[in-house]
């Protein structure tokens, strides 16, 4: 049984929804899991593994996430750590992987903390969730990579077999 902290930071709910489901996996494993929002996380000290899991917004994580790596950075780098992140490029085949995937990758090369295990997950689409100029943004950058447009759309990308698989090789750390 490890003590497990999953910090998200999520716009619209979908890596919070993510980190949710992580913790109902984990815990049935028979850890005990402290979620928290990024804003609000609590020392790291009394935990054993500590996650990671930020979306992407015009094509960026979060500077909070980074923020608060390299405020903790010797800690992150002691303990067992993940980092996972949410994405609707991730919806692509060619893209979902974190060797794959150019927002892990960009990732990857801005922190000097190397998480253990990595993951990528396709995030949600709802046109009707964003205000006007994010929908014609988001709707426009979807034409370009050839998927929905239709102004109703409300797609869930996430794989949730592969956010099990994840909880699995978390457990297994
Ligand atoms: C304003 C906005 C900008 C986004 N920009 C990108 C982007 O540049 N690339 C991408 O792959 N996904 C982008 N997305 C999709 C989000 O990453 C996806 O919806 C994810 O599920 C959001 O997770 P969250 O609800 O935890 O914030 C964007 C979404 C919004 C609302």
């Amino acid at each position: 049984m490890s003590k497990i902290l999953i910090i998200y930071s999520s716009v619209h709910g979908q890596t919070r929804k993510v980190t949710d489901y992580l913790k109902q996996q984990l815990e049935s494993y028979g850890n005990e899991v402290t979620c928290a929002s990024i804003d609000e996380a609590p020392a790291l000290d009394v935990f054993d593994k500590v996650v990671i899991g930020a979306s992407i917004r015009h094509g960026k994580h979060n500077p909070a996430v980074y923020d608060f790596i390299s405020r903790n950075i010797n800690q992150l780098s002691d303990k067992v750590s993940s980092f996972f992140s949410v994405s609707l490029v991730a919806r692509k085949p060619a893209k979902n992987t974190p060797e794959t995937n150019p927002y892990m990758q960009a990732f990857l090369a801005k922190t000097t903390w190397k998480p253990k295990l990595l993951a990528v997950f396709g995030g949600n689409l709802d046109y009707q969730g964003y205000n006007a100029v994010d929908r014609n943004i988001i709707r426009f950058i979807m034409w370009i990579t050839k998927g929905p447009t239709a102004a109703d759309t409300k797609v869930e990308y996430t794989d949730w077999d592969k956010v099990s698989q994840y909880a699995q090789q978390l457990h297994q750390l």
